[in-house]
This record gives structure tokens, C-alpha cells and sequence, in this order.
């Protein structure tokens, strides 16, 4: 009998689609994550014939090992996630086997995160939840200037992506009911590469907007943002891009936002740039060497800083809908059916 693979509970309802299918599940029985040794032994069962896997699980990674320990029949692995950095897709490919993701559903839910980010390390709310808590409210009462920060009403501001898809969209859609009307933002973004067509784009863009759109180097996004929103996909081209050059380059009151993958960012160098004021805080939802980050990491440590434990896409219905899309994903592929969202490289 063909069996589905599901290395977490992927909760209620879609869970219920799983069971409705004639296919065996072998689903893991803890809600935690399963040993590596069982993902590996599990996979290699020839009855095997799709997976439905996290991406925040390192039990789940999709490597040579993996694949190798495979079995023949495996057709599908569906990831519950819209990035897939965990997963070595063209090997994957070149063995047969699809790889399906998670995109467009969690879009809002992200780009919700990240204006809250923003909003939060540009009005100093960390500090000011710690201030409270630390009981030192007393000693540092309202005055003209106390607890001031950038803000977002502030005008010609200049908003910076690095990485221009669907969630960098739905954060434009939402920074630009915070900022000035009269004197309105523009946006320069960087993505992977410009089109033949990039002038059309960004003048759609522009005409969507109201506000003047365009596609820049790296280093002028950099040079340029006031708020600096990274949300490119981690890939060997982007690891380190924000190192302590890009970082130099920024301005001394701006403030960075990574919502995508924390080893875009150079922690140590984020560290120093915080702590020679090179920029005015950052705000990141993910952090290289997520989770063992500790209480005295450097990042957690700096009163400029919010760290928050990769939470872009926990609202109940966005992971519900993940769930779903993760096992239509899965059945697809298991009926031998295109994948709802597959990953095209
Ligand atoms: C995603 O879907 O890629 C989120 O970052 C969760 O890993």
C-alpha cells in the first residue's frame, strides 16, 4: 500500500484531507521533532511515496544523505513552508522527486510581522518594554525628547528592499498607510537580477503605488533606505550580503528589518554596526543559529535590537492554510498529479 509521510502533525483539519486519501500514513507520533534516524528510516520505505516535512525541523533536511537513504518510490516532498533553503531542490529533481511548497498564503501574515517590526525598532518598543519591566519608568519619565525614535510620518522617506516578491509587496501595501501623504516615500529595491523589461515593471509598480518604485544596486539600497526590509530567499549568492560593508553604508538613522533567512545577515557584524551607531536599531524575526539563540547573545542583549523567534507566519488560519497546501501538495504528487505549488528553479 503507498504510504504518506508526515514528519509532524500538521494539525486537525488538514490532517482530516490525509486520512480521507487511500493512502497509509506514518505520521509521527510525538508533536516534537522526530530523531533524524527515523525521518532517514522511515523515508527509505519503498511504499514511501510522498513526505510532507518542516522546514524548521533539522531532522527534516532534504540533503545527500537524505535522499540517498530515499526510497524508490518517493515521488513528492512537500515542505510546510514557502522557503526551501532546507532543501537541495536540482538533487532532489534529478532523482524524480518533486518538491512542493508553501507560497502565497502566508504573504500577509509576514508582511504583518514585518511593519510591526518596523514600526516597533524605529519607536524603540523593546526598550521601552524593558524599561518598565526593569522598574527604571520612575527615573526616566515623559520629557520633549525621552523615548524618541525616527517616525514614520516623517517625509521623503526612502523604503529599501532587498528581495521584491509577494511578501515585500504586502509590506509596501501596508507601510504606505504610515507614511506621508504630502510628501510621500519612494521604494528602491535589489533583487536577484534586473529584467529586459525592468523599466516596464517599475513603472507598474510606481502607477500601483503612487509612489515612485525602482530596482537598484544592492549598495544603493543600502545607501539610500530609511527603512531597510530584507526578504530575499537565502541562497548561496545572498549569505552575508548584510556584512559590515553594507552596513557602513547604511544611514546612521535607519533601521533594518530581516524578515527571510537570519544568515543574510552577519550577526557579529550587525553587533558592531549597532554598537558604533552606524544605523538606529534592527528588528529581526530570524537570526542565524535560530533557536539555540540565547539570552546573552550580542543581538538579544542590545537595546536596539528585537528578536523575535521566527513568528512571520503564526496566525492560526496562515498556518492552517499551510498545512493544507503542504498535504495537497503531497497527495498531488502522491497520485502521480502537478503539485498545487510546486518549486521551479
Ligand atoms: C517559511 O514559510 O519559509 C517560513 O519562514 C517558515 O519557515
Amino acid at each position: 500500500m503507498p504510504k504518506i509521510l508526515v514528519t509532524r502533525n500538521v494539525g486537525h483539519e488538514a490532517m482530516k484531507l490525509l486520512q480521507a486519501t487511500p493512502f497509509e500514513l506514518v505520521v509521527n507520533p510525538e508533536d516534537a521533532e522526530p530523531s533524524r534516524e527515523w525521518v532517514l528510516e522511515k523515508i527509505s520505505d519503498p511504499d514511501v511515496v510522498a513526505a510532507c516535512i518542516m522546514h524548521g525541523q533539522p531532522s527534516d533536511k532534504v540533503d545527500a544523505e537524505l535522499l540517498e537513504r530515499a526510497g524508490k518510490g518517493l515521488k513528492v516532498i512537500s515542505t510546510f513552508s514557502v522557503g526551501f533553503d532546507h532543501i537541495d531542490v536540482k538533487a532532489a529533481n534529478a532523482r524524480g522527486i518533486k518538491i512542493g511548497h508553501t507560497p502565497g498564503v502566508l504573504s500577509d501574515s509576514v508582511a504583518d510581522i514585518t511593519t510591526m517590526l518596523v514600526l516597533m525598532t524605529m519607536r524603540r518598543v523593546e526598550e521601552g518594554i524593558a524599561l518598565v519591566k526593569s522598574g527604571g519608568w520612575p527615573q526616566l519619565p515623559w520629557a520633549p525628547f525621552v523615548m524618541c525614535g525616527p517616525g514614520m510620518n516623517h517625509p521623503n522617506l526612502t523604503i529599501g528592499f532587498l528581495g521584491f516578491g509577494r511578501i515585500s509587496e504586502c509590506v509596501v501595501d501596508r507601510l504606505l498607510a504610515f507614511t506621508n501623504k504630502a510628501a510621500p516615500p519612494k521604494i528602491v529595491y535589489n533583487s536577484s537580477r534586473a529584467r529586459a523589461n525592468q523599466a516596464e515593471i517599475d513603472a507598474r509598480f510606481s502607477e500601483r503605488w503612487g509612489v515612485d518604485v525602482r530596482r537598484v544596486e544592492k549598495d544603493d539600497v543600502a545607501a539610500q533606505a530609511d527603512i531597510l526590509i530584507v526578504l530575499c530567499a537565502l541562497t548561496p549568492e545572498t549569505t552575508g550580503i548584510v556584512d559590515a560593508a553594507f552596513l557602513k553604508k547604511m544611514k546612521k538613522t535607519a533601521v533594518l528589518v530581516n524578515a527571510a533567512r537570519g544568515p543574510i545577515v552577519n550577526s557579529d557584524d550587525l553587533s558592531a554596526a549597532l554598537d558604533a551607531g552606524e544605523l538606529f536599531g534592527a528588528g529581526l524575526d530570524v537570526i542565524t543559529g535560530e533557536p539555540h539563540i540565547q539570552p546573552d547573545h550580542p543581538l538579544v542583549l542590545n537595546k536596539r535590537c528585537v528578536v523575535i523567534p521566527h513568528m512571520g507566519s503564526a496566525d492560526y488560519d496562515t498556518r492552517n492554510a499551510m498545512a493544507d497546501l503542504c498535504v495537497r501538495n503531497a497527495i498531488a504528487g502522491a497520485e502521480g498529479k502537478p503539485l498545487v505549488a510546486e518549486v521551479k528553479l
